[in-house]
């Protein structure tokens, strides 16, 4: 599959690695759909990337935020070619969304989940789809499939929920991959200074690194500026000919096949996070037609 003329939806879009990844996929002469919350900063990155992109804004993060942009999409496509499930990142300390959820476990595991659910029609109406979802922190680490909304402990930045929540989107794209018929692949980016990174407070760090938040906050934008390179692995996913046909696989930050953690082949954490999930959004995806 060419990713030419091809139709993609970019969630965090409007900046960061997710704003990067876009504007690699226009320049491949994909018609990207950029998603965030504000509306004056997707037009703008939609008008930066030109090309036919287009804006949406919607809370990610809440459960009518993504059925909104489901319909709105629905409304708009006929068919979508990719769906880039960018959007995630580290809360702390721990919150709810206004659906009661963890809000690590919502913007990373459960808008990625709801999303592909209600996108699935338009996805399965083309004709070589692909989902690529995002991971990062230390995928594979210490999993308890019975914290998955850090409800019994919720720690900080190393061995934190961020990297539960990494693992667990893993753990839901294999299922996905399994199930669906469309192609579902992770993508690890690496690291950058994101306006992600820059929100984040020294409270989602554990207590020993607090004292270095200064320092990261100092050599973040100057040794971690370059966003072009963290994109590479979603934009390989998303558009290489090598991935036609191919699913339920993890790409590192050298945009190289790599083994999929033992947290992540353990059935009973599938069966968790999808459970979860099915239960939150309360919907699941249609299984492939026989
Ligand atoms: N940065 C890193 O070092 C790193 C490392 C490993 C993995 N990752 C992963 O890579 C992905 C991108 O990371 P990033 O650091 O580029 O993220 P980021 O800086 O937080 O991304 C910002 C983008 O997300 C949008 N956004 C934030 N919250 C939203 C919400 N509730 N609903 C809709 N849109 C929302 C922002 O839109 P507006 O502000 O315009 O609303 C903006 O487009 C994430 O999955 C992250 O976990 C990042």
């Amino acid at each position: 599959m060419s990713i030419e003329g091809k139709t993609v939806l970019v969630t965090g879009g409007t900046g960061g690695i997710g704003k990067e990844t876009a504007r690699g996929l226009a320049a491949l002469g994909a018609r990207v759909i950029l998603v965030g919350r504000d509306r004056d900063r997707a037009e703008a990155a939609a008008r930066e990337l030109g090309a036919g992109a287009e804006a949406c804004t919607a809370d990610l993060s809440a459960l009518a935020g993504l059925r909104a942009l489901a319909a709105e999409v629905s409304a708009r496509h006929d068919r979508l070619d990719v769906l880039v499930n960018n959007l995630g990142g580290m809360t702390a300390p721990r919150t709810l969304t206004p659906d009661g959820v963890e809000t690590t476990f919502a913007a990373n595991v459960l808008a990625p989940y709801t999303l592909t659910c209600l996108l699935l029609p338009l996805l399965r109406a083309a004709p070589a789809a692909r989902v690529v979802n995002l991971t990062g922190g230390i995928p594979g680490g210490p999993f308890d499939p019975a914290n998955l909304q850090g409800e019994k402990r919720y720690l900080g930045w190393t061995f934190s929920q961020y990297n539960h929540a990494k693992t667990a989107v893993m753990a839901m794209s294999r299922r996905f991959a399994a199930v669906t018929g469309v192609a579902v692949n992770v993508a690890y980016p690496g690291h950058a200074y994101t306006p992600g990174n820059r929100a984040t407070t020294a409270a989602a760090f554990p207590y020993a690194y607090r004292p270095l938040v200064p320092v990261i906050r100092f050599l973040g934008p100057r040794l971690l500026n370059d966003l072009a390179k963290p994109a590479r692995s979603s934009i390989y996913l998303a558009s290489s000919p090598e991935m036609e046909g191919v699913t339920g696989v993890y790409v590192n930050a050298k945009v190289e096949r790599a083994p999929w953690p033992a947290t992540v082949l353990d059935e009973r954490n599938c069966d968790a996070v999808w459970n979860l999930c099915a239960r939150l959004a309360d919907v699941t995806p249609e299984p492939a037609a026989p």
